[in-house]
C-alpha cells in the first residue's frame, strides 16, 4: 500500500496497517537488500586517530547496552499489550532492536574490537543499567502504559536524539549505519506517543502517574546524555540543545 492510500484510511484502518508485518516488510526492505550490517558496502573506511577511535566504541558499546535493553524490552511488551496488532507491533520492533544490536555489534568488530562482549561490560554506563533496572521492574509488574511510556517515548526519544547528533558529526560508515537506525527508531517513537496519546485521552488520571514516573526516569536519561555527549566529544555549546531536544520529545505528551 502506498504512503497516499494509507492516509485515506480511517483512523482504526491506519493504526492496523501500520501495525503490520506487511507494512514493517516494506519500510525495511531496501535497508536489509542494499546494506550489509546496516551500511552501505561501498562506502570506504575512513581512517579515525587513536582517540577518536576509542571515543566510538564506548559509544557503540552503550548503544549495543541501549539495543539491548530495547530488546527485552520490546518482547516483554508483547505479552502487555492489550490487543493483537499492538502485539503484533511489538514482535516487528523486537526485530528492529535485535537488528541494531546486530548492526552495532558488527561495527564494533570492524573497528577492530576482538572480544564486543566483554568491551561493552566494561564500558557500560551505569545510568543505562540504572534505567533498565527500572524498566525491568515495570514490566516485571505488568505495568502497559508505565512500561510503554519508558520503553517507547523515554528509551526511543533518548537514542533518536542522541543517534542523531552523532550522526552529524560521525565517519561516513558509522553515519550510514546511524541514519538506517534513526528510521527505525522514528516508527518505535510514533507508536508510543500514539498508543500514550490516545490512553490519555481515554484516562486523563493516567496524566499524573506518568508524570511522576517522567521526574524519576528524565534524571537517568539526561545523565546518560551526559555520558554519551561526553564520550562523543560534543563542544560544550551543543550539549544542553540535545537535552532540549529530548525534553521537547516526552513534552509533547503534555507530561510536565
Ligand atoms: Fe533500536
Ligand atoms: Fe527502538
Amino acid at each position: 500500500m502506498s504512503e497516499l492510500d494509507l492516509h485515506e484510511l480511517d483512523p482504526a484502518a491506519f493504526t492496523a496497517e501500520v501495525h503490520s508485518f506487511e507494512f514493517w516488510f516494506h519500510a525495511v526492505a531496501d535497508d536489509l537488500q542494499k546494506r550489509r550490517y546496516g551500511t552501505d558496502p561501498a562506502l570506504p573506511e575512513e581512517p579515525l586517530e587513536a582517540e577518536d577511535r576509542e571515543r566510538l566504541i564506548t559509544v557503540l558499546s552503550n548503544y549495543c547496552v541501549g539495543e539491548s535493553i530495547a530488546l527485552l524490552g520490546a518482547s516483554g511488551l508483547v505479552a502487555l499489550a492489550p490487543n493483537h496488532n499492538a502485539k503484533i507491533f511489538l514482535a516487528t520492533q523486537a526485530v528492529d532492536e535485535a537488528r541494531h544490536l546486530e548492526v552495532f555489534l558488527h561495527r564494533l568488530v570492524q573497528l577492530g574490537v576482538e572480544a564486543p562482549e566483554s568491551t561493552i561490560e566494561a564500558r557500560a554506563s551505569e545510568r543505562l543499567l540504572a534505567f533498565k533496572g527500572k524498566l525491568m521492574e515495570l514490566i516485571a509488574a505488568k505495568d502497559w502504559h508505565a512500561a510503554i511510556f519508558a520503553q517507547n517515548v523515554i528509551l526511543e526519544a533518548m537514542e533518536f536524539t542522541t543517534f542523531r547528533a552523532h550522526a552529524e558529526r560521525a565517519d561516513v560508515r558509522t553515519r550510514d549505519m546511524l541514519e538506517g537506525v534513526i528510521r527505525d527508531e522514528r516508527r518505535h517513537m510514533g507508536f508510543g506517543e500514539n498508543t500514550l496519546g490516545s490512553a490519555l485521552h481515554r484516562t486523563p488520571e493516567l496524566r499524573g502517574r506518568l508524570t511522576a514516573l517522567r521526574r524519576v526516569l528524565d534524571s537517568m536519561v539526561l545523565a546518560t546524555f551526559e555520558d554519551s555527549v561526553s564520550a562523543l566529544g560534543l563542544p560544550a555549546d551543543e550539549r544542553p540543545q540535545l537535552g532540549r531536544d529530548y525534553l521537547a520529545v516526552v513534552e509533547r505528551l503534555g507530561l510536565t
